[in-house]
């Protein structure tokens, strides 16, 4: 029986490809519109995203709503056969709002209202600008609910900040309120007596401010939690306006990877399609290999949010990123693998920012499909074609998904607590946090094994193995779930800075980690932090059970534990914990549970989990020992496969498939067999 998740759209079940379009700003050029059309179908596109910054074009004055410039975008675009991703205005507000309704400008950390400006700077809670949308969102939906080209709603754009407005901060009190019931227990949970906290009127309570609250953690992290709360809860009343009106046409909002902010995984119950933005610096500081794993991660994020159903890349560039630090072209083929990488993971679209280049305004040199020449004899809008030429032989793809045995547990929570810690090392240990897990994320990527991106919430019973690093914040729950998790046969992985804090970020008693220590067997009663140049080394033990031998650099951070029931695999060699346990291993139930006590150079990563690998027979997609450089992942419906390979570097790799059978081209129809070879940044889809 095959199994696929519906199309995003069943009026166009098709892969989509296309991008951020915007007529508002050419309202003047009717020629240039036109010209749009065709060249949208040159370029192979088939949906485009409209209305994302419109608000001032579709309502010039409060209450004056003008659609029919738009009306006349959507037909032509539909009578084409392009399709729509129809967008709220919510992201910008126009000037007559914020002059009429200054409540609706954002105040920032430091207190100060911003001036009218730029966007994604409103506040979530002011009850002028969330009437104003559902005013807005109402007409939208009720004049195109009928409209046969609209396929999805795009919820506002990248929904993210914060506000810290008297009407903001009242809701965090009332919010407060909702969780803790009482001062008393909101003051134990805070540990708020800590240099005289002790709140005794639930006024006295601000959100973190440069001059003001940073040193209970408590209270830092719950204001987290609330932004992420408010912004979901706005988001959920345009959702709640759209749904009432259009019930069929299913809703998504534009996410930011792995943006620090908010916690995605509260957005994703709220959203039909999960998609999100993806802009990294190709052929830049880091090698374009290292980058793709690190993308690949957030992809499977993106498609672990809703437990594995295609989500949608809504936004890439096609050649440059204006906005960073060096807006680097796109070397010919990155273009198409980059954007097939994101349907390897799971995405069912190949969307842009931006369509055309505008005339003005601070993203005139942003990459786009159509340059300001006008015309489609440009590399940028050649490589797009392809990309739409490709997408259009893999209709059998829609739908599909990916089945990893392997997931890697990444947290929002964990990261903010993780960031607050006041720590071990005062660098920015939240984006540390994220690097170490994309780290030994990368160590199955490369070996083209399928990894599921989760947090800790979500069920590990259908996995073989959980890598958990850094798992400093342990919920309540959590513990035990791990605990039958490797009882029941699962292994679990997970590293210093693991079991230190419950949900309030308050440590446990009874020693580190935690609800972890039986599970894993130790005790660690130390950590140590370490200066950049400082240098240990972890010495694998002679006759260990992984086959592996010889010594690892270890630095940066380094727990001292006490082996309870655990056997020490490897011990450190210097320093004043020579000869203390640095790897262990413990036997619990019917699992294993492997704590790496040090952060230790990439090769011990790399050997290690080669190791793992073998051991627990973990399927790589193929059979085989990539090219560095290469990966392979792989989408199914349970029966018919597809298999990406991915060449992230920029020279010619060869793979040797003799040991892999019954594997033709999709594109060709050729049977694989022999050497095959992938260009420089080549891509192969290959099915079975
Ligand atoms: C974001 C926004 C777009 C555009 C791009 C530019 O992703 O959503 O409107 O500004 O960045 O890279
Ligand atoms: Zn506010």
């Amino acid at each position: 029986m095959t199994k696929k998740y519906k199309p995003i759209s069943n009026k166009f079940p098709h892969l989509l490809h296309g991008g951020d379009y915007n007529p508002d700003q050419w309202q003047e050029y009717p020629e240039v519109l036109k010209e749009d059309i065709k060249l949208m179908k040159k370029a192979n596109c088939n949906t485009m995203s409209v209305g994302i910054f419109a608000w001032a074009a579709l309502e010039p004055e409060e209450g004056k709503f003008e659609f029919a410039w738009l009306d006349d975008v959507l037909d032509s675009l539909y009578e084409n056969g392009i399709y729509t991703v129809l967008a709220t205005p919510s992201g910008a507000r126009p000037a007559w709002m914020a002059q009429k309704y200054p409540e609706v400008l954002r105040v920032n950390e430091d207190r100060t209202r911003i001036l009218f400006s730029a966007r994604h700077n409103h506040c979530y809670t002011s009850p002028v600008y969330r009437e104003k949308s559902r005013i807005i969102n109402t007409k939208l939906a009720e004049r195109y609910k009928d409209h046969p080209g609209v396929l999805i709603w795009h919820l506002s754009n990248e929904y993210g900040g914060e506000c810290h407005c008297d009407l903001c901060q009242e809701e965090f009190r009332e919010w407060l309120k909702e969780r803790y019931g009482t001062l008393d227990k909101l003051n134990q949970t805070w540990w708020s007596t800590f240099w005289s906290h002790t709140y005794t009127d639930w006024s006295q309570i601000e959100s973190p401010a440069p001059h003001g609250m940073n040193s209970i953690h408590g209270q830092v992290l719950d204001w987290k939690r609330f932004v992420t709360y408010q912004t979901v809860d706005f988001m959920k009343e345009e959702i709640n306006v759209l749904k009432g009106i259009t019930p069929e046409i299913p809703v998504t909002t534009n996410l930011m990877g792995t943006y620090p902010v908010l916690d995605y995984w509260k957005f994703a119950d709220q959203l039909d399609v999960v998609s999100w933005d993806n802009y990294p610096l190709w052929h830049g500081e880091k090698e374009d290999w290292k980058l793709a794993s690190d993308i690949g991660f957030v992809h499977d994020i993106n498609r672990s949010l809703k437990g594995g159903k295609p989500f949608m890349l809504m936004e890439s560039t096609p050649s440059m990123t204006n906005w960073q630090k060096v807006g680097k072209l796109k070397r010919p083929g990155m273009h198409l693998l980059s954007s097939i990488q994101a349907v390897a993971h799971g995405s069912d679209t190949v969307q842009y920012f931006q369509w055309r280049k505008g005339r003005g305004g601070f993203e005139k040199f942003h990459g786009a499909v159509v340059d300001h020449v006008g015309h489609e004899n440009t590399r940028v809008f050649r490589d797009v074609a392809e990309v739409g030429e490709t997408l259009q032989q893999l209709d059998p793809i829609v739908g599909t998904s990916v089945e990893p045995e392997v997931a890697v547990i990444y947290d929002w929570e964990n990261r903010w607590a993780i960031d607050e810690a006041k720590a071990l090392r005062q660098a920015d240990m939240g984006s540390d946090y994220e690097k170490t897990c994309k780290k030994h994320y990368r160590e199955f990527w490369k070996r083209g094994i399928s990894v599921d991106v989760i947090n800790m919430d979500c069920d590990l019973s259908k996995y073989k193995v959980v890598v958990a690093p850094m798992l400093y914040m342990l919920r309540d729950g959590v513990g035990k779930k791990i605990e039958e998790f490797v009882k029941n046969g699962g292994t679990f992985l997970t590293t210093y800075w693991s079991g230190i804090v419950d949900d309030h970020d308050l440590c446990f008693r009874g020693g580190h980690p935690g609800p972890l220590r039986e599970i894993m067997g130790i005790w660690v009663e130390e950590t140590d932090a370490l200066y950049d140049d400082d240098k240990n080394y972890v010495v694998i033990k002679d006759d260990n059970e992984l086959g592996i031998t010889g010594e690892y650099e270890a630095g940066i951070l380094c727990s001292l534990l006490h082996a309870e029931t655990a056997e020490v695999l490897a011990t450190y060699k210097e320093d004043f914990y020579a000869g203390r346990p640095a790897l262990t291993v413990n036997k619990f139930g019917k699992g294993e549970a492997y704590y790496i006590a040090s952060r230790n150079e990439e090769r011990f990563l790399n050997d290690f989990y080669d190791t793992i690998i073998n051991k627990l027979a973990l399927g790589k997609i193929l059979d085989m020992e990539l090219p560095a450089g290469v990966t392979v992942q792989k989408r199914t419906d349970g029966e018919n496969d597809y298999i990406f390979i991915l060449n992230f570097t920029g020279d010619e790799q060869e793979l040797n498939m003799k040991s892999v059978n019954e594997l033709t081209d999709i594109f060709t129809g050729e049977e694989i067999t022999g050497q095959i070879k992938l260009g420089a940044y080549g891509v192969k889809i290959l099915t079975k």
